[in-house]
């Protein structure tokens, strides 16, 4: 598929996904995000996928959220069309059952920050800044904001940054525990390669199953979440990754996965 919004690539088992309007700073049309969801599909079903990177193109914006100027005159019928586009591209993110890095480039504002909230992991660039900006142009987040940055980090700092609409840097970022860890702006699409491969490189079945439970557990109260947890050890322990695993430790040797 030919991709005018994004730039997919696939190599050594991990996806990378670059939403691709620097000139916009990366904002998220309703084209992109098509062409988004079309790549989140092709890595969904691509066996050979084991992780997702999602970046964004030049060196200022992984992406500074919705797109601002289409905004104009919009009525309450089209803001929902809006918030479902967000709640498609997070849950295409959340859903899938493979891990997903954000590696936070530059400005993650708005509908930029709630995707890479949406993601397992966000590797920061010493550039990085991150804000719900929205309140500055009357508006409020539409993409998870309000819920997934509640969760992460607090309602008190999920307050100051959603009614305020400040802009942190990494630094802050990684100090609220938004962001894994932050890297040097050269090295950063390096260290999420490395992380995504260190990913690509576990059981399948197990990461999978891992990702699934914490989603769901961390949403549903705890005797719920410990039930759900023992039957996806079951599920888990059934699998042939945990024969080859076992038989590997033993032979003290490196375990060759099936993803079975
Ligand atoms: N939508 C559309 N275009 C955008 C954009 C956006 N969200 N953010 C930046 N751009 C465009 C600018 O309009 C500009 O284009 P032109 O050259 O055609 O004017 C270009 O990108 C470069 O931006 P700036 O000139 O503004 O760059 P800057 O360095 O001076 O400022 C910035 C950078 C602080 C990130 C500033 O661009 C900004 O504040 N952007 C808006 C961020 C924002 O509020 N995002 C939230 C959007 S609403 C949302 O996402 C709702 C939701 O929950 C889904």
């Amino acid at each position: 598929m030919n991709y005018q919004y994004i730039i997919y690539e696939k190599s050594e088992g991990v996806a990378t996904i670059t939403l691709n309007r620097p000139d916009a700073l990366n904002a998220w049309s309703k084209e992109l995000a098509q062409e988004f969801l079309g790549a989140m599909n092709d890595a969904r079903s691509d066996e050979a996928v084991k992780a997702v990177i999602i970046t964004g193109a030049g060196d200022k914006a992984f992406s500074a959220g919705a797109d601002i100027k289409a905004m104009k005159g919009m009525t309450a019928l089209k803001a929902r069309e809006l918030s479902n586009m967000g709640y498609k591209i997070c849950n295409a993110i959340e859903t899938i059952e493979k891990p997903v890095i954000a590696a936070i480039n530059g400005y993650a504002l708005g509908g930029g920050m709630e995707v890479s909230m949406a993601c397992d992991f966000r590797i920061a660039s010493d550039k990085a800044r991150m804000g719900q900006t929205e309140v500055n142009i009357g508006l409020i987040p539409g993409w998870g904001g309000t819920q997934r940055l509640t969760r992460l980090v607090g309602k008190a700092r999920a307050k100051e940054l959603v009614y305020i609409g400040k802009i942190i840097n990494a630094d802050t970022a990684h100090q609220w525990g938004l962001v894994n860890m932050i890297v040097p702006a050269p090295e950063l699409m390096t260290a999420a390669r490395q992380f995504a491969q260190e990913l690509a490189n576990k059981a399948p079945v197990a990461v999978k199953v891992a990702k699934a439970l914490i989603e769901k557990g961390a949403e549903i109260d705890l005797e719920s979440a410990l039930a759900l947890e023992r039957e996806g050890f079951g599920v888990v322990a059934s699998s042939e990754d945990l024969q080859e695993g076992v038989s590997a430790f033993t032979e003290k040797r490196k375990p060759g996965w099936k993803g079975k």
